[in-house]
């Protein structure tokens, strides 16, 4: 697979648990949850955390066509606030994710690519390579939902580019949507932060204060959460693991002009004899306590 995020704290759980149950071509990085100079440093940053040498592309450093918008009242102003970061090692490979994903998935068929972030990076590589829709062995994205996170209706890694989003969903390709339905299921309570803190090295105890720092806004502002939701570590478990999710084909379009529904992910539920035919395996559930197992083994590997 190749992962493509804007590290962000459940991104870094993400590569780390890629980097534990896949064969990670590539990490590519977007500009998101803070601009693209601190994503990629972040993503380089968790990767030296676990040695690893996988290469590291920089893509795109702002929507197709919406203003850029980062997540730092979620991430803070660096993307990844609330430990001790090293410096990396080393800078990114190169500055051009688009290419490096083009030319992997023509070289190695059946790449799967895993966006995490918006979809910008994703969409131009589609957009400048039509084969590789059919090269590819799918898209399994964290984003969207039945309900949003900076909307009602928008969820952010959708709602920070919808024009990329919709090339993405219309791509006619195999797609899979971890969105908020399942994504808030993945919590980081606060005994799955003290399993992680129990675990003794460096990498825990980062991710332990990444995961406490992350916790507190979601626990501030929401009614019914005791963690930050993990999201992105799902759209990688639903292909390594995907026996502890719930799953099932829909059709989803994506909303990019309404006022109150821009970056919508509008998935047709009307159980007719005919449905509209499925683009989409939609997430659903998760089964959550050994999902987090999962995590906390890939931390435990790496320490
Ligand atoms: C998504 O937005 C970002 O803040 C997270 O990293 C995740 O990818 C959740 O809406
Ligand atoms: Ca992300």
């Amino acid at each position: 697979m190749i992962v493509d995020c804007d590290p962000g704290h459940d991104d870094a759980m993400a590569l780390v648990v890629a980097a534990r149950h896949a064969d990670v071509l590539g990490v590519t990085t977007v500009a998101g949850n803070a601009p693209l100079h601190s994503t990629t440093r972040n993503a380089r940053i968790v990767l030296d955390l676990i040695g690893s040498k996988i290469p590291v592309h920089s893509g795109a450093s702002r929507p197709l066509v919406a203003p850029p918008h980062d997540a730092s009242h979620v991430h803070g102003k660096s993307g990844l606030d609330g430990a001790d970061l090293p410096e990396p090692s080393r800078g990114p490979e190169s500055e051009n994710a688009i290419a490096f994903i083009i030319e992997t998935c023509r070289a190695n068929e059946g790449v799967w690519l895993v966006p995490i972030g918006p979809l910008t990076n994703i969409a131009l590589a589609l957009r400048a390579a039509p084969d590789l829709g059919s090269r590819i062995a799918g898209i399994s994205l964290m984003g969207g939902g039945t309900f949003g996170n900076v909307t009602a209706a928008a969820e952010f890694n959708v709602w920070a580019d919808p024009e990329a989003a919709d090339i993405v969903f219309r791509y006619g390709g195999k797609l899979m949507m971890s969105g908020l339905d399942v994504t808030h299921q993945l919590q980081a309570t606060p005994s799955r932060l003290a399993r992680i803190r129990e675990i003794p090295g460096q990498l825990p105890k980062v991710l332990a204060d990444l995961l406490a720092f992350y916790s507190k806004s979601y626990i501030n502002s929401h009614r019914d959460m005791t963690g930050a939701a993990v999201h992105d570590p799902c759209a990688v478990l639903a292909l390594t693991h995907p026996h502890l999710f719930s799953i099932s084909p829909e059709h989803v379009a994506l909303e990019s002009h309404g006022e109150h529904t821009r970056g919508m992910t509008l998935i047709d539920r009307r159980q007719y004899s005919k449905p509209v035919a499925p683009n989409c395996d939609v997430v659903w559930g998760v089964d959550d306590e050994p999902a987090f197992d999962v995590l906390i083994e890939a931390i435990q590997f790496f320490a």
